[in-house]
């Protein structure tokens, strides 16, 4: 690489000023961040408004996102620094890999990939759990210019299957297990039977074998990872960094959409590598040498952001923790982690709060810990209750940081940045938006409501680098999903309002998308899944408050006339048939027969309602309800079952 040579961007701005000189001139603004990056051909300009659906970033730029994750600091004298830092309570082992090290096992993956005939542009499926290899399976992709999806170990069997149908892997990359705190979960099982059923079939599957669980081999297509490794590093094979234009694909990760079938978020390469900079910066204020825990996992888009790729391009380092907040063993866990590794910043989910203060609501086992290096928590993935929020600081007297994004903006929106210099805070609010977005409030005719006034959330365009380009191979889909409903806005199907200090304040989808436990599913997923039980004749499937998760997903059914087996029966199947078709990190847990749904004159099913009656809250009696005594129906079984 001969490129410019990575400058310090670290701000010498506050926010308002910061955000104004976005606002006056954003190819300038980009452009200078852009200098924090390591190009093969810097950027001449920062954004081709011609290209793409709205417009592509950097679009004369090549790069390789490996080299800045890792060859760069190597070079610049890092390569003794720790880069990663396994830390697994659930199998009891630690680990420490420095940027040297690192380099070596992902450039010898990266030949590996490349003698199974994988090169630039091919996609590679990652079914991996919270590993070292994860990373490095990552990193090695990115150095021969392959796309990665990485696919999180909690879905089912089907799940996987619909992404290697859609991605078309050339090779899968994958463990023998997973281990969770209660038991191992066997992967090559999932994955066989993954293969099984999709139409497209990888040419290999790479399987690392992990001390709890040795795999039966596919005898043409499995190869044995840690095999297949040994031999490239005795033959001394090593693959170089391969230069890949800016607006490359780096990789896909699929994420819930409105029916089963998942979108496939794209991500570049030079716009990523740029805005994950600008957060490490400006938002998170974590730079090299000093450590960040994201407490996450490498299967979402947060694991993918801030495990891997913006620790490792800011040349800090990442703890990769194979664990839970709570029950590994107890809830002084991340305290633990925080001080045995100097974390200076955690990054995590409310829901992970939640878990630890209903185990220590006192912040017992935070004694004996030194949490000296600890300067502040960020929270995202679902709403920061106020409540948990404000516990969160009277414990751990630090900055404790909401904020708000999704897969397919790839990096933060809204948030507090506690690198420019922190604002006021308002709980219950993010804060503010970031650099690079332009978020505003619209009523449903698309036009902007009153500062307080409730309103659909949308960012304009064009979105800023990192925010996905579209889905893969399907630019009508993301036109239809995103750019339709609010013309010159994407959509983030998020409701809201922005308060007359400009602070953003995220209150829940407008879509069927639920959050249970930081994780985003679909009930119009889960709905397919029940209609598929020959005895549902009818189903509707809502999120409903949970005190731990925040929401829980319900199965309301009507059965079909005459059906022999009785509801508990069926209820019992359906509960079983969305753990095995969708998988564990659903926790549908509730399915519940009901007589009849409520539903519109024109046959609309009042989801919103039912909601509510489970919630236990006041809802207005819907004006087009067709028979309003279903809901008192509704209330009753409910209430049977100590719901509502
Ligand atoms: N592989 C296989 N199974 C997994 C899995 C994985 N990577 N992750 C979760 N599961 C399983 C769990 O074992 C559980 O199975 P079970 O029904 O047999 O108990 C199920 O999926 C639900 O998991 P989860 O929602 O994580 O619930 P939990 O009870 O295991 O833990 C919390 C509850 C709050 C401790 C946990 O959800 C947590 O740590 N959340 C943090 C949120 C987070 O990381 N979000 C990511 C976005 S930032
Ligand atoms: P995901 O794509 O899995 O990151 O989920 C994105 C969705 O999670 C958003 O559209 C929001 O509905 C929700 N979300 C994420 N962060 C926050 C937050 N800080 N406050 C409120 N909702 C959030």
């Amino acid at each position: 690489m001969n490129g410019s040579h990575a400058a310090s961007t670290r701000p010498a701005e506050g926010y308002h000023e910061t955000y104004a000189s976005w606002q006056a001139d954003p190819e300038a603004y980009w452009l200078d961040i852009a200098k924090g990056i390591d190009w093969i051909r810097p950027p001449q300009r920062a954004f081709d408004a011609g290209q793409g659906v709205y417009g592509r970033w950097f679009p004369d730029a090549t790069c390789n996102t490996c080299f800045n994750a890792l060859d760069r600091h190597v070079r610049d004298g890092r390569g003794g620094q720790v880069a990663l830092i396994h830390d697994s309570p659930v199998t009891g082992t630690k680990a420490k890999l420095t940027y040297a090290q690192m380099l070596d096992e992902v450039s010898t993956l990266a030949a590996v990939l490349k003698d199974l005939g994988v090169g630039k542009g091919d996609r590679v499926i990652i079914y991996i759990p919270m590993i070292p290899e994860a990373v490095f399976a990552m990193l090695a992709c990115a150095r021969i210019g392959a796309v990665h999806s990485v696919v999180f170990g909690g879905f089912a069997a089907k799940e996987l299957a619909t992404r290697i149908d859609d991605a078309e892997p050339k090779v899968i990359l994958t463990a023998t297990c997973g281990v969770e705190p209660t038991r191992v979960v066997e992967y090559k099982p999932l994955l066989d039977a993954a293969i099984a059923m999709s139409r497209h079939k990888p040419d290999a599957c790479v399987v690392l074998n992990r001390p709890q669980v040795e795999a039966s081999m596919h005898a043409t297509r499995d190869r044995n990872w840690r095999a297949l490794v040994a031999a490239a590093k005795a033959a001394g094979r090593r693959a170089e960094c391969v230069e890949v234009a800016a607006t490359d694909p780096l990789y896909i990760l699929y994420t819930s959409g409105t029916t089963g079938r998942p979108k496939g978020v794209v991500r570049d390469n030079g716009g990523h590598m740029v805005v994950l900079k600008a957060t490490m910066d400006q938002l998170f204020d974590v730079g090299p040498g000093e450590v960040m825990f994201t407490a996450s996992d490498v299967g979402w888009v947060v694991g993918h952001g801030y495990i891997v790729y913006a620790p490792l391009i800011q040349g800090a380092t990442s703890v990769l923790y194979e664990g839970k907040p709570v029950g590994t063993p107890d809830p002084g866990a991340f305290w633990r982690v925080i001080a045995e590794h100097g974390v200076k910043v955690l990054f995590t989910a409310p829901t992970a709060f939640r878990a630890i203060r209903k185990e220590d609501p006192e912040g017992k086992h935070i004694a004996g810990h030194d949490l000296s290096r600890f300067k502040a928590l960020f929270l995202a993935g679902e709403r920061a209750d106020p409540e948990t929020l404000k516990w969160a600081e009277g414990l751990l007297k630090v900055p404790v940081i909401d904020h708000w994004w999704q897969t397919e903006s790839g990096s933060p929106i809204v948030g507090d940045p506690l690198g420019l210099g922190l604002l006021p805070v308002k709980h219950g609010s993010p804060t503010v938006p970031l650099p690079g977005w332009d978020v505003q409030c619209l009523d449903e005719g698309g036009r902007p409501v009153a500062p307080g006034m409730m309103g659909a959330i949308v960012l304009k365009l064009p979105l800023p680098p990192g925010a996905l380009p579209t889905l893969w191979n399907d630019d009508a889909r993301f036109r239809e999903a995103y750019l339709t409903t609010y013309p010159g806005y994407y959509n983030t199907s998020d409701a809201g309002f922005i308060d007359a200090d400009g602070y953003v304040f995220i209150m829940g989808r407008t879509d069927d998308i639920i959050n249970v436990a930081g994780h985003r599913l679909s009930t119009g997923g889960m709905e397919e899944v029940l209609a598929a039980h020959p005895a549902v004749a009818e189903c509707a499937v809502v999120g409903i408050r949970d005190a731990l998760k925040g929401e829980q997903p319900c199965g309301f059914v009507v059965l079909k006339a005459g059906t022999s087996q009785s509801p508990a029966e069926v209820e019992k199947e359906l509960v079983a048939l969305v753990r095995e078709r969708i998988g564990p990190v659903a926790a549908f847990k509730i399915a519940v027969t009901v007589n009849r749904l409520p539903k519109t004159r024109s046959g609309k099913i009042l989801r919103a309602t039912m909601k509510k009656i489970a919630d236990g809250e006041d809802y207005a009696m819907p004006a087009t309800i067709e028979d309003p005594a279903v809901l008192d129906e509704i209330d009753s079984v409910l209430k049977g079952r100590g719901l509502g």
